[in-house]
Protein backbone atom coordinates (compact mmCIF):
# COMPACT_ATOMS: atom_id res chain seq x y z
CA UNK A 1 0.00 0.00 0.00
CA UNK A 2 1.31 3.35 -0.85
CA UNK A 3 0.57 5.69 2.15
CA UNK A 4 1.22 8.46 0.19
CA UNK A 5 -1.21 7.66 -2.55
CA UNK A 6 -4.05 10.23 -3.17
CA UNK A 7 -5.69 7.87 -5.50
CA UNK A 8 -9.59 8.46 -5.67
CA UNK A 9 -9.56 11.72 -3.65
CA UNK A 10 -10.29 15.04 -4.39
CA UNK A 11 -8.12 18.20 -3.85
CA UNK A 12 -9.69 22.09 -3.67
CA UNK A 13 -6.97 24.16 -4.12
CA UNK A 14 -7.61 27.73 -3.93
CA UNK A 15 -5.33 30.00 -5.43
CA UNK A 16 -4.62 26.76 -7.02
CA UNK A 17 -3.38 28.83 -9.92
CA UNK A 18 -0.86 31.48 -8.48
CA UNK A 19 2.98 30.27 -8.40
CA UNK A 20 2.75 28.01 -5.42
CA UNK A 21 -0.94 26.70 -5.45
CA UNK A 22 0.09 25.64 -8.97
CA UNK A 23 2.62 23.63 -7.55
CA UNK A 24 0.92 22.24 -4.70
CA UNK A 25 -2.20 21.13 -7.11
CA UNK A 26 0.59 19.77 -9.84
CA UNK A 27 2.10 17.55 -6.59
CA UNK A 28 -1.37 16.43 -5.40
CA UNK A 29 -2.86 15.73 -8.93
CA UNK A 30 0.58 13.38 -9.60
CA UNK A 31 -0.17 11.45 -6.26
CA UNK A 32 -3.38 10.71 -8.02
CA UNK A 33 -6.01 13.25 -6.44
CA UNK A 34 -8.57 15.05 -8.90
CA UNK A 35 -8.20 18.91 -8.69
CA UNK A 36 -10.70 21.66 -8.08
CA UNK A 37 -9.01 24.68 -8.62
CA UNK A 38 -10.05 28.23 -7.64
CA UNK A 39 -9.51 31.42 -7.53
CA UNK A 40 -10.70 35.21 -8.69
CA UNK A 41 -10.01 34.76 -11.94
CA UNK A 42 -11.90 31.78 -13.98
CA UNK A 43 -9.65 32.37 -17.14
CA UNK A 44 -6.77 31.36 -15.14
CA UNK A 45 -7.96 28.20 -13.37
CA UNK A 46 -9.94 27.23 -16.26
CA UNK A 47 -6.17 27.13 -18.71
CA UNK A 48 -4.51 25.51 -15.51
CA UNK A 49 -7.04 22.77 -15.13
CA UNK A 50 -6.71 21.98 -18.79
CA UNK A 51 -2.71 21.95 -18.26
CA UNK A 52 -3.53 19.06 -15.61
CA UNK A 53 -6.39 17.64 -17.92
CA UNK A 54 -3.87 17.13 -20.58
CA UNK A 55 -1.48 15.64 -18.54
CA UNK A 56 -4.27 13.09 -17.47
CA UNK A 57 -5.59 14.16 -14.47
CA UNK A 58 -9.29 15.34 -13.80
CA UNK A 59 -9.40 18.76 -13.04
CA UNK A 60 -11.85 21.71 -13.39
CA UNK A 61 -11.11 25.64 -12.90
CA UNK A 62 -13.66 27.28 -11.12
CA UNK A 63 -13.83 31.48 -10.09
CA UNK A 64 -13.78 32.30 -6.49
CA UNK A 65 -13.76 35.29 -3.89
CA UNK A 66 -12.50 33.48 -1.03
CA UNK A 67 -13.02 36.65 1.18
CA UNK A 68 -16.82 35.99 0.39
CA UNK A 69 -18.55 33.33 2.54
CA UNK A 70 -21.20 33.01 -0.32
CA UNK A 71 -18.85 32.79 -3.09
CA UNK A 72 -16.51 29.74 -1.34
CA UNK A 73 -20.56 28.01 -0.41
CA UNK A 74 -21.24 28.38 -3.95
CA UNK A 75 -17.89 26.96 -4.59
CA UNK A 76 -18.61 24.69 -3.05
CA UNK A 77 -22.27 24.00 -4.79
CA UNK A 78 -20.43 23.28 -7.64
CA UNK A 79 -17.55 21.27 -6.32
CA UNK A 80 -19.80 18.58 -4.77
CA UNK A 81 -21.63 17.74 -7.71
CA UNK A 82 -18.63 17.72 -10.44
CA UNK A 83 -16.30 15.47 -8.14
CA UNK A 84 -18.76 14.15 -5.46
CA UNK A 85 -16.45 14.49 -2.24
CA UNK A 86 -13.80 17.06 -1.21
CA UNK A 87 -10.70 15.54 1.08
CA UNK A 88 -8.01 17.90 0.78
CA UNK A 89 -8.29 21.60 1.07
CA UNK A 90 -5.36 23.85 -0.06
CA UNK A 91 -5.38 27.22 1.38
CA UNK A 92 -2.75 29.26 -1.03
CA UNK A 93 -4.63 32.54 -1.55
CA UNK A 94 -3.38 35.25 0.33
CA UNK A 95 -0.64 37.93 -0.88
CA UNK A 96 0.80 41.48 0.24
CA UNK A 97 -0.41 45.27 -0.82
CA UNK A 98 2.02 47.66 -1.56
CA UNK A 99 0.16 50.35 -0.22
CA UNK A 100 0.49 48.16 3.32
CA UNK A 101 4.08 47.59 3.12
CA UNK A 102 6.32 50.50 5.13
CA UNK A 103 9.44 51.46 3.56
CA UNK A 104 9.73 55.01 6.16
CA UNK A 105 9.35 54.59 9.70
CA UNK A 106 7.08 57.56 10.22
CA UNK A 107 4.65 56.21 6.94
CA UNK A 108 3.38 53.41 10.13
CA UNK A 109 2.16 56.51 11.98
CA UNK A 110 -0.15 57.45 8.68
CA UNK A 111 -0.77 54.50 6.90
CA UNK A 112 -4.17 53.91 5.87
CA UNK A 113 -5.74 51.33 7.76
CA UNK A 114 -8.39 50.02 5.18
CA UNK A 115 -5.03 49.18 3.80
CA UNK A 116 -3.92 46.96 6.85
CA UNK A 117 -7.56 45.49 7.20
CA UNK A 118 -8.05 44.17 3.72
CA UNK A 119 -4.37 42.07 3.76
CA UNK A 120 -5.35 40.48 7.08
CA UNK A 121 -8.93 39.90 5.76
CA UNK A 122 -7.24 38.43 2.58
CA UNK A 123 -4.84 36.25 4.29
CA UNK A 124 -6.57 35.05 7.95
CA UNK A 125 -10.02 35.48 6.51
CA UNK A 126 -9.95 34.61 2.62
CA UNK A 127 -6.76 32.76 3.56
CA UNK A 128 -7.18 30.60 6.20
CA UNK A 129 -10.99 30.63 8.54
CA UNK A 130 -13.60 31.22 5.92
CA UNK A 131 -12.62 27.91 3.57
CA UNK A 132 -12.06 26.37 6.45
CA UNK A 133 -15.81 26.83 7.76
CA UNK A 134 -17.44 25.66 4.02
CA UNK A 135 -15.24 23.12 2.86
CA UNK A 136 -14.55 22.09 6.56
CA UNK A 137 -18.08 21.61 6.95
CA UNK A 138 -18.38 19.59 3.68
CA UNK A 139 -15.83 17.20 4.95
CA UNK A 140 -17.79 16.84 8.52
CA UNK A 141 -20.82 16.02 6.36
CA UNK A 142 -19.73 13.28 4.25
CA UNK A 143 -18.43 11.53 7.31
CA UNK A 144 -15.21 10.47 5.57
CA UNK A 145 -12.63 12.86 6.90
CA UNK A 146 -9.97 15.09 4.95
CA UNK A 147 -6.83 17.03 5.60
CA UNK A 148 -6.52 20.63 5.28
CA UNK A 149 -3.64 22.59 4.39
CA UNK A 150 -2.93 26.02 5.19
CA UNK A 151 -0.52 28.22 3.70
CA UNK A 152 1.71 30.32 6.58
CA UNK A 153 4.86 32.38 6.06
CA UNK A 154 8.24 33.24 7.74
CA UNK A 155 6.55 36.13 8.52
CA UNK A 156 4.39 34.24 11.34
CA UNK A 157 7.02 33.28 13.48
CA UNK A 158 9.07 36.51 13.67
CA UNK A 159 7.22 39.31 11.63
CA UNK A 160 9.64 40.51 8.60
CA UNK A 161 10.00 44.04 8.42
CA UNK A 162 7.62 46.54 6.58
CA UNK A 163 5.05 43.69 5.74
CA UNK A 164 2.86 44.45 8.84
CA UNK A 165 -0.90 43.33 8.09
CA UNK A 166 0.87 40.47 6.65
CA UNK A 167 2.94 39.49 9.09
CA UNK A 168 -0.18 39.51 11.59
CA UNK A 169 -2.36 37.98 9.70
CA UNK A 170 0.03 34.91 9.11
CA UNK A 171 0.74 34.64 12.57
CA UNK A 172 -2.91 34.70 13.30
CA UNK A 173 -2.84 31.55 10.90
CA UNK A 174 -0.29 29.77 12.27
CA UNK A 175 -2.75 30.16 15.57
CA UNK A 176 -5.59 29.11 14.01
CA UNK A 177 -4.28 26.33 12.02
CA UNK A 178 -3.61 24.99 15.77
CA UNK A 179 -6.74 26.09 17.13
CA UNK A 180 -9.02 24.57 14.59
CA UNK A 181 -6.73 21.24 14.83
CA UNK A 182 -7.68 20.68 18.52
CA UNK A 183 -11.48 22.12 18.61
CA UNK A 184 -11.40 19.34 16.05
CA UNK A 185 -9.60 16.31 16.88
CA UNK A 186 -11.43 17.01 20.64
CA UNK A 187 -15.09 17.73 19.41
CA UNK A 188 -14.68 13.94 17.61
CA UNK A 189 -13.87 15.26 14.41
CA UNK A 190 -10.51 13.64 14.59
CA UNK A 191 -10.43 12.82 11.35
CA UNK A 192 -10.25 16.16 9.88
CA UNK A 193 -6.54 17.22 10.46
CA UNK A 194 -5.45 20.64 9.90
CA UNK A 195 -1.75 21.01 9.48
CA UNK A 196 -0.18 24.30 7.71
CA UNK A 197 2.93 25.29 5.57
CA UNK A 198 5.35 27.88 6.06
CA UNK A 199 7.25 28.48 2.86
CA UNK A 200 10.72 30.26 2.99
CA UNK A 201 11.22 32.42 0.38
CA UNK A 202 10.24 32.31 -3.27
CA UNK A 203 10.53 34.67 -5.84
CA UNK A 204 7.00 35.42 -7.13
CA UNK A 205 4.61 38.51 -8.55
CA UNK A 206 3.70 39.33 -4.72
CA UNK A 207 7.25 40.29 -3.64
CA UNK A 208 9.04 40.47 -6.57
CA UNK A 209 9.26 44.80 -5.83
CA UNK A 210 10.75 44.14 -2.74
CA UNK A 211 13.77 41.75 -3.51
CA UNK A 212 14.64 42.81 -7.20
CA UNK A 213 15.23 46.35 -8.64
CA UNK A 214 12.58 46.34 -10.99
CA UNK A 215 14.73 48.50 -13.37
CA UNK A 216 17.70 45.59 -13.27
CA UNK A 217 16.13 42.98 -12.24
CA UNK A 218 19.07 42.27 -9.90
CA UNK A 219 18.25 41.19 -6.02
CA UNK A 220 17.83 44.90 -4.27
CA UNK A 221 19.48 44.57 -0.55
CA UNK A 222 16.47 42.78 1.00
CA UNK A 223 16.33 40.37 -1.69
CA UNK A 224 20.37 39.69 -0.94
CA UNK A 225 19.81 39.89 3.29
CA UNK A 226 17.00 37.03 2.60
CA UNK A 227 19.56 34.58 1.01
CA UNK A 228 22.52 35.32 3.11
CA UNK A 229 20.16 34.06 5.95
CA UNK A 230 19.04 31.36 4.02
CA UNK A 231 21.50 28.45 5.08
CA UNK A 232 20.51 26.83 1.54
CA UNK A 233 21.91 30.23 0.07
CA UNK A 234 18.58 30.21 -2.76
CA UNK A 235 15.18 31.24 -3.10
CA UNK A 236 12.62 28.56 -2.91
CA UNK A 237 11.56 26.75 -6.13
CA UNK A 238 7.86 26.44 -6.25
CA UNK A 239 8.37 22.38 -6.44
CA UNK A 240 10.17 22.27 -3.77
CA UNK A 241 6.47 22.20 -1.52
CA UNK A 242 5.49 19.46 -3.43
CA UNK A 243 6.79 16.37 -0.63
CA UNK A 244 5.32 18.32 2.47
CA UNK A 245 2.00 18.81 0.70
CA UNK A 246 1.83 15.41 -0.41
CA UNK A 247 2.64 14.07 2.58
CA UNK A 248 -0.15 16.44 4.53
CA UNK A 249 -2.73 15.55 2.60
CA UNK A 250 -2.06 11.98 2.45
CA UNK A 251 -2.36 8.75 5.50
CA UNK A 252 1.10 9.43 5.21
CA UNK A 253 0.40 12.15 8.17
CA UNK A 254 -2.41 10.33 9.57
CA UNK A 255 -1.42 11.49 13.16
CA UNK A 256 -0.32 14.22 12.37
CA UNK A 257 -3.11 17.88 13.01
CA UNK A 258 -2.07 21.15 14.39
CA UNK A 259 1.52 21.71 12.95
CA UNK A 260 3.48 24.57 11.03
CA UNK A 261 5.78 22.91 8.54
CA UNK A 262 8.76 25.49 7.16
CA UNK A 263 9.81 24.60 4.09
CA UNK A 264 12.72 27.46 3.82
CA UNK A 265 15.88 26.31 3.37
CA UNK A 266 16.59 26.40 6.61
CA UNK A 267 15.95 30.32 7.31
CA UNK A 268 14.07 29.63 10.58
CA UNK A 269 16.57 27.73 12.04
CA UNK A 270 19.23 30.36 11.19
CA UNK A 271 20.08 32.53 14.25
CA UNK A 272 21.76 34.94 11.87
CA UNK A 273 25.22 34.19 13.45
N1 LIG B 1 5.99 33.67 -2.62
C1 LIG B 1 6.54 33.49 -1.45
O1 LIG B 1 7.75 33.64 -1.25
C2 LIG B 1 5.67 33.09 -0.30
C3 LIG B 1 6.30 32.80 0.90
C4 LIG B 1 5.52 32.41 1.98
C5 LIG B 1 4.17 32.32 1.85
N2 LIG B 1 3.56 32.61 0.67
C6 LIG B 1 2.12 32.45 0.61
O2 LIG B 1 1.81 31.50 -0.37
C7 LIG B 1 0.49 31.76 -0.88
C8 LIG B 1 0.54 31.80 -2.40
O3 LIG B 1 1.39 32.85 -2.77
P1 LIG B 1 2.07 32.95 -4.22
O4 LIG B 1 3.43 33.45 -4.00
O5 LIG B 1 1.87 31.70 -4.98
O6 LIG B 1 1.22 34.16 -4.82
P2 LIG B 1 0.27 34.26 -6.11
O7 LIG B 1 -0.11 35.69 -6.17
O8 LIG B 1 0.90 33.63 -7.29
O9 LIG B 1 -1.00 33.38 -5.68
C9 LIG B 1 -2.03 33.90 -4.90
C10 LIG B 1 -3.33 33.37 -5.43
O10 LIG B 1 -4.39 33.90 -4.65
C11 LIG B 1 -5.42 34.33 -5.53
N3 LIG B 1 -6.25 35.34 -4.87
C12 LIG B 1 -5.88 36.54 -4.40
N4 LIG B 1 -6.93 37.15 -3.82
C13 LIG B 1 -7.98 36.29 -3.92
C14 LIG B 1 -9.32 36.33 -3.51
N5 LIG B 1 -9.84 37.38 -2.85
N6 LIG B 1 -10.11 35.28 -3.80
C15 LIG B 1 -9.63 34.21 -4.48
N7 LIG B 1 -8.36 34.11 -4.87
C16 LIG B 1 -7.54 35.15 -4.61
C17 LIG B 1 -4.69 34.84 -6.75
O11 LIG B 1 -5.55 34.90 -7.86
C18 LIG B 1 -3.61 33.76 -6.88
O12 LIG B 1 -4.15 32.62 -7.54
C19 LIG B 1 0.03 33.04 -0.21
O13 LIG B 1 -0.74 32.73 0.93
C20 LIG B 1 1.34 33.68 0.21
O14 LIG B 1 1.16 34.55 1.28
C21 LIG B 1 4.29 33.00 -0.42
Amino acid sequence: MNIFSLKDKTAVVLGGAGVLGAAMARALADAGADIAVASRSLDRNRAFAAELTSAGHKAIGYSADTTSVDGLKALRDRVLPDFGRVDVLVNCVGGNRPDATIIETDAFFSMDPEAIRSVIDLNLFGGAILPCQVFGQAMAESGAGGSIINVSSMSAIRPLTRIIGYSAAKAAVNSFTQWLAVHLARGGRADIRVNALAPGFFLTEQNRFLLTDEKTGDLSARGKTIVEHTPMGRFGDPDDLAGATVWLASDASKFVTGIVVPVDGGFSAFSGV
